[in-house]
């Protein structure tokens, strides 16, 4: 029990790590948060910075919600309801950042990241349906939805430990949640497609 809550503690902290906000800060001096939909993530990111930076975002994203759970799965031997609390906690660190007065990002990238270490086949099919619903659609809030909801379906379908599935869920119903803006946008016809700044 002690391990899950300082894992959780420990997961929470690096979620919060806000590296949109401080790469964008860094290298235009502005904060993200006023431009284009406001969001920190990799998204966001790319349509202030270019495609690499945005892509860079996504990795750090990924691997700070990912690495400690692969870490405590692997060299830990951490049991899964323990894997599942610290991966959750990472995701919401970065949705609600302490350093950010608890504004954080949608989750998308840090949820991937988690859904990886839980399940990599699961994540791998979810992130091949974000790509094809991305190209299709031209929304990546869209293709973020859609494809993290149907993880908890992969997974289940894989054979992945019930706590797994509950988490993907959990994380599925987080993304939903954090998508509530865009959810609008989509439904007024003002949702950013891909390459559009504003
Ligand atoms: O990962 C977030 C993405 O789904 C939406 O980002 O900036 O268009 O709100 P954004």
């Amino acid at each position: 029990m002690m391990e899950t809550v300082l894992g959780a503690i420990v997961g929470y902290l690096l979620g919060s790590i806000p590296v949109g906000f401080l790469l964008v800060r860094w290298k235009k001096n502005i904060d993200i948060r006023t431009v284009g939909s406001g969001n920190i993530g990799a998204t966001n990111v790319t349509r202030v910075l270019g495609k690499p930076w945005g892509i860079s975002v996504a990795i750090f994203d990924m691997a700070k919600g990912g690495a400690l759970v692969l870490l405590c799965k692997h060299l830990l031997g951490m049991d899964p309801m323990a894997l599942t609390v610290i991966g959750i906690a990472s995701v919401l660190g970065h949705n609600f950042p302490v350093r950010l007065r608890f504004k954080g990002g949608k989750g998308v990238s840090t949820t991937y990241g988690v859904l990886f270490a839980l399940c990599p086949l699961g994540a791998l099919l979810s992130g091949a349906v974000w790509y094809v619903t991305m190209r299709v659609t031209k929304y990546v809030s869209v293709a973020s939805m859609f494809s993290v909801s149907l993880a908890p379906l992969f997974m289940k379908l894989l054979g992945a430990h019930s706590y797994y599935v509950y988490g993907g869920a959990i994380l599925a119903l987080l993304v939903i949640i954090r998508h509530r803006s865009n959810i609008r946008n989509l439904m007024e016809g003002k949702e950013l497609k891909v390459g559009n700044k504003r």
